[in-house]
């Protein structure tokens, strides 16, 4: 199904990157095709879930947020509450979904560390949240992509391109999800299960609110669901928005490590003198 037209802003598909995908149709959607959206309950997830909503699609949407799980079930989702650190409690809470076509796992929490107060408790926290509620998502939706030769679709971030100081936990669990997402599309393949991962630029939700910094290009959760859902519907191995601010990082990042190092300590040094 097209629900997606073209998009006006930047947040072209990725027609120039490592999407070896357009001449295989057989992942892109069809008319109500069944997606789980994790994170559901909030920012992306929610744009997302209301969205695939408006288009006819099955939405299955996972969070723990009962409000907001209330008003998706309005607009006709089921809602999964659940725990996406509580590994048999999601197995069990996915079971009785019989179809998968595409598996967003978008759950996920940020919080910064100030230097030099490393505390390895918020390390600890972040990563695990990031990896451990996507983790157990695809343990339990893996068996049905298999079944219907879907689409996994892991959110990470623009951030994990570049260090950025003060992101040393959210950037570190997000690049763990840019290798795992990037070795499952590898060893997924051939089991006929495609693999895309999000790359985000900021984009205005509850989870950015915290941000006292400038965020360049932030995007609406409109933009971001956009974004996505074109991503997905072109087969997209890499969906990453908006271009102005991801291509740029990923050009530093690819530059020796002393470029950045040094363009970061100017942008520090610009922040201490004010
Ligand atoms: N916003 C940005 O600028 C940005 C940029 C790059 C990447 N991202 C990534 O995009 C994703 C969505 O971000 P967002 O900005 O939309 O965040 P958000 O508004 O803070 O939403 C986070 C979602 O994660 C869910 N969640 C967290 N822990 C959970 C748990 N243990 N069990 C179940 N659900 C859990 C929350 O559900 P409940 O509250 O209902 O539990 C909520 O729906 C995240 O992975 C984030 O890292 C965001």
């Amino acid at each position: 199904m097209s629900d997606v037209t073209k998009n006006t802003d930047d947040n072209q598909p990725n027609k120039n990157q490592s999407n070896k995908d357009t001449s295989d149709k057989k992942h892109v959607l069809k008319d109500s095709s069944h997606i789980l959206i994790t994170g559901a309950t909030s920012g992306i997830g929610k744009q997302l879930a209301t969205d695939y909503l408006k288009a006819g699609h099955n939405v299955y949407a996972v969070g723990r947020d009962e409000d907001a799980l209330a008003e998706l079930e309005t607009l006709g989702a089921t809602s999964i509450n659940v725990d996406l650190m509580d590994r048999d409690k999601v197995k069990a809470a996915f079971a009785p979904i019989e179809t998968i076509d595409v598996a967003i796992c978008g759950a996920g929490m940020c919080e910064y560390l100030d230097m030099p107060d490393f505390d390895s408790e918020v390390l600890m926290k972040v990563m695990s949240v990031n990896i451990g509620t996507l983790a157990h998502a695809i343990d339990a939706v893996l068996p049905k992509l298999i079944a219907s030769k879907g689409r996994l679709v892991g959110i990470g971030s623009a951030s994990a391109y570049v260090p950025f100081a003060r992101a040393e936990a959210y950037g570190s669990s997000k690049a763990a999800i840019h290798y795992l997402m990037k070795t499952l599309q590898i060893s997924l393949a051939p089991h006929d299960v495609a693999v895309s991962l999000v790359a985000p630029g900021f984009v205005e939700t509850p989870m950015t609110k915290q941000n006292d910094f400038p965020m360049p290009f932030l995007q609406t959760p409109e933009q971001a669901s956009r974004a996505i859902r074109e991503g997905i519907e072109h087969g997209d191995e890499v969906i990453e928005f908006p271009k102005k601010l991801t291509l740029p990082l990923k050009t530093l990042g690819a530059l020796p490590d002393l470029v950045w190092q040094q363009v970061s300590e100017k942008i520090n040094r610009k922040k201490n003198d004010k």
